[in-house]
């Protein structure tokens, strides 16, 4: 085998709730979170050395980037010694809450696996995962899961019917960075905290009106996204059930019950945007989309 290519979603999060600080200064979450049809799509060959390419100017190509942070603890971890030759066609949009870096990193730590034939298990890839960023679990597994601890703690969920509930996602121009999103939080406190007990129970009754109806996130008050309120206000313009900020933004999305109204809310916010997408969930995390041998 001398090549494969690994796809890994996006996220969003139909709830984000701070539960409390802990002593290494991360923060300990409660979080409903939702893979989306968006897909990083990453490229490994074998190589002596860890080389990374991406088109997108902004990517940084050493080892500040996750996808070269999880080569090398892939490596580390396994005694392989080895290399890749890894490019990142990158779909999903940076500093979004989309968790892009962590899919960076969900798609290098799949493809090395089974490019060196190292056998190890999910758990032991989230294992390594959760090293690199708190949102890597969740970019391997996927699909539908409430998402505890600060992000290592998942539980599957099962995932509401995509095509009856599009998605129409937007970025306003300037993103938000995760350490200055929580900084803030900490700072100025306060803020919605959604029952995610109560919309893990609704999802799996399949009520997304009660899904609907229990979004929310903790870090959306105090953020300094911009745009958020413009956007929501937007998409409820055109019918969405709800909108919200994802992660730690800058990202916002609505969840709509009809085709056409998420077209026309996509149809407007990409006349202000540099990112409108109509897109739907989906019940799968970082798969090899194909394998040259
Ligand atoms: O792990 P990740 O690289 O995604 O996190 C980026 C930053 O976001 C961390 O350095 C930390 O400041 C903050 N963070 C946090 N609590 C979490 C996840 C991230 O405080 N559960």
């Amino acid at each position: 085998m001398t090549q494969v290519i690994v796809t890994a979603p996006a996220k969003l999060n139909l709830a984000l709730d701070v539960v409390g600080l802990l002593p290494n200064g991360y923060h300990e979450l409660d979080m409903i979170m939702q893979a989306v049809a968006l897909y990083e799509r990453v490229t490994i060959k074998r190589a002596d050395q860890i080389q990374l390419f991406c088109q997108n100017p902004i990517v940084p190509l050493n080892e500040k980037n996750t996808a070269y942070k999880a080569a090398a603890l892939f490596f580390a971890h396994t005694g392989i010694k080895g290399g890749a030759h890894i490019t990142i066609e990158k779909n999903i949009p940076i500093q979004a809450g989309m968790a892009g870096g962590s899919a960076d990193a969900a798609a290098v730590l799949v493809g090395l696996n089974v490019l060196y034939g190292a056998a190890l298990s999910l758990s032991q890839l989230c294992e390594l995962g959760v090293q690199i960023g708190a949102d890597v679990p969740f970019s391997l597994v996927g699909g539908t899961a409430r998402v505890r601890g600060i992000g290592e703690k998942i539980e599957p969920l099962p995932t509401p019917n995509p095509s009856a509930w599009p998605i129409v996602v937007a970025m306003p121009g300037r993103g938000v960075s995760t350490p200055q999103a929580f900084a803030r939080y900490d700072e100025l406190g306060g803020g919605v905290h959604p029952d995610c007990a109560a919309m893990a129970y609704a999802l799996r009754r399949g009520n997304m009106a009660q899904v609907c109806s229990l979004m929310g996130n903790s870090l959306q008050a105090t953020g300094s996204a911009e745009n958020t309120e413009d956007i929501c206000a937007v998409l409820r313009s055109h019918g969405a059930l709800a909108a919200m900020m994802t992660g730690s933004g800058a990202a916002v999305f609505g969840i709509f019950d009809g085709e056409q109204e998420a077209q026309q809310a996509q149809n407007q916010l990409a006349k202000e945007y540099r990112f409108a997408v109509v897109t739907h969930f989906i019940n799968c995390g970082t798969k090899i989309a194909a394998i040259k041998e």
